[in-house]
């Protein structure tokens, strides 16, 4: 469903980052001895022990409304070597059926038989309660030990859906009154879907146009040809089963890491990522994404409970927002919830430099991440925001000091920021995609996405991709509005032909 400003915010201006004096480092120069470093030693050990193929310090972050599998392989096919999911709400994972869609490594499989291309996978989740946040967890994972997809429905009694009458849902302290369960649903699953009027399209788009390069060609790796048509996976409906959310019984089925599955040959989550970012307002006043920085201790329960639901051998994750707003107070609480995540054998925070009170506005701040990353030297960070091309990529590795970078306004129609980061590390200049190249992503990109979103869908979300991919455009404005008008396969063939076609 098209929402107007859900995510609000997020067609704002850019700006760049609070980092005094990162303007004066030479990225290329950084770059390239990183990249020697990488061939010499590897990635931070202290990642790899958890993510063994990531094999490069950055990531395409998890992006709601945009980053699902189709722009997930894209980027991969570009040399992406980790991705994230877009924010799974627990209730929808637990109401099963379409609820959990999202979250379904067999029916992607199904849909994208080159599915197995996007691994490793973190899958995030989010939500209020530390119960439902931990059996949702588990079912994410338990997933990939069952290839009979009885996954689907696990969660709720006998004939039980998600209702505003689960006790579980009651005891907020905040909770208000008369509320509905299904209203919650509902809302929350358009809750981190973006702001797509053409206006804001536009804003979005024109945000920061990607830096230009010596425009030589790029060679990009080859590609193998995208599926187009695959069938959707058959959704069991709200068939609830009996496994009454019981962690117990979830965990006894994935003690040990999946072997007979029908997702694939190791398909299945890289880490569960814990959403504790999200500015998206609170649902129903509870607490919720980011609004957990707040309540520390509530988010610490959140923490305990998904790790000590995952079975071991899953690590663990967590997205934070640098605070709640700019008072001592929540400075203090993110401290608590930061150095809370890793006592209980979380495996790195990704620390979005933005307050959650900023949501996508103004500058983030690249200084407290250098200052998290000096005073915590012993625990891996990510660092997110204000990275918009390829070399704030290692602008703010060299700055921060963070061991990976989360990309994520900048790769939305851009994934050749992956190919040009692996050029920088290997000592070469980035080069911009060609217009072939460019053209023969849109194509690539639709046609995953009809595979995975069916045609009309994938018409409305690559309508954004296209006005984004438009940057590339020597007459980007002209392609832009040539995007805003697409609806299906064949206006996008029609803009590919009329704007790509040389
Ligand atoms: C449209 C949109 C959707 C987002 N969805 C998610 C999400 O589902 N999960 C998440 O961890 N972060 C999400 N984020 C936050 C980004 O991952 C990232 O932290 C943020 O955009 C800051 O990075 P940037 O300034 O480089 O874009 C979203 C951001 C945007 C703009």
């Amino acid at each position: 469903m098209c929402r107007v400003s859900v995510h609000g915010n997020n067609a704002t201006a850019a700006s760049p980052a609070i980092a005094p004096g990162a303007d004066e480092i030479n990225v290329a120069a950084f770059a390239k001895e990183l990249g020697q470093e990488l061939r010499a030693r590897g990635l931070d050990p202290r990642v790899t022990r958890h993510i063994p193929a990531m094999d490069a310090p950055y990531f395409q972050a998890g992006l709601a409304g945009y980053s699902d599998a189709a722009m997930r392989i894209i980027a991969r096919r570009h040399g992406c070597p980790l991705a994230v999911t877009e924010a799974l709400l627990d209730r929808m994972l637990l109401g099963g059926g379409r609820g959990f869609d999202k979250a379904d490594l067999q029916l992607l499989a199904e849909a994208i038989p080159s599915s197995s291309e996007d691994q490793p996978l973190l899958g995030q989740i989010i939500g209020s309660d530390p119960d439902e946040m931990a059996a949702a967890a588990l079912k994410m994972i338990e997933q990939a030990a069952r290839g009979d997809k009885v996954y689907r429905a696990m969660a709720y009694p006998e004939g039980q859906g998600p209702t505003s009458t689960d006790p579980r849902w009651k005891g907020h302290a905040t909770d208000s009154a008369g509320s509905s369960g299904a209203a919650d649903i509902a809302d929350a699953a358009d809750a981190c879907e973006d702001d797509c009027t053409p206006a804001a399209l536009l804003a979005l788009a024109n945000q920061q146009p990607p830096e230009q390069y010596d425009p030589r060609a790029v060679t990009l790796p080859a590609r193998p040809s995208a599926r187009s048509g695959a069938p959707r996976g058959t959704h069991s409906a709200n068939a609830i089963s009996s496994a009454g959310a019981t962690v117990n019984a979830l965990q006894t089925a994935s003690a040990s890491p999946a072997t007979a599955t029908n997702n694939g040959p190791g398909l299945t989550y890289a880490s569960i990522d814990v959403n504790l970012a999200c500015p998206v307002k609170k649902i129903d006043r509870k607490s919720r994404g980011g609004h957990w920085l707040r309540e520390p201790q509530g988010a610490l329960e959140i923490l305990k409970a998904v790790r000590q639901a995952v079975p071991a051998h899953v690590p663990c994750t967590v997205k934070l927002r640098r605070a709640y707003d700019d008072t001592p107070e929540m400075a203090r609480n993110f401290e608590v919830i930061f150095v809370g995540a890793y006592e209980l054998g979380y495996a790195f925070a990704t620390v979005h430099a933005r307050t959650v009170e900023q949501k996508y506005i103004g500058p983030s701040r690249w200084t407290f991440l250098k200052d998290l990353c000096e005073r915590h030297g012993d625990k891996p960070v990510f660092g997110s925001g204000d990275v918009w091309n390829v070399h704030d990529i290692f602008r703010m590795i060299a700055y921060t000091g963070v061991s990976a970078v989360s990309v994520a306004r900048g790769c939305i129609g851009n994934p050749w920021i992956f190919h040009q980061a692996r050029q920088m590390l290997a000592g070469d200049a980035p080069t911009l995609p060609t217009i072939a190249q460019q053209r023969a992503v849109l194509h690539e990109h639709f046609a995953l996405s009809v595979a995975l979103n069916g045609e009309q869908n994938a018409g409305r979300m690559m309508r954004k991709f296209g006005i984004k991919f438009a940057q590339h455009h020597p007459q980007r404005e002209q392609v832009q509005h040539a995007f805003i008008a697409v609806s299906a396969l064949d206006s996008w063939k029609h803009v590919l032909d009329e704007w790509y076609a040389g």
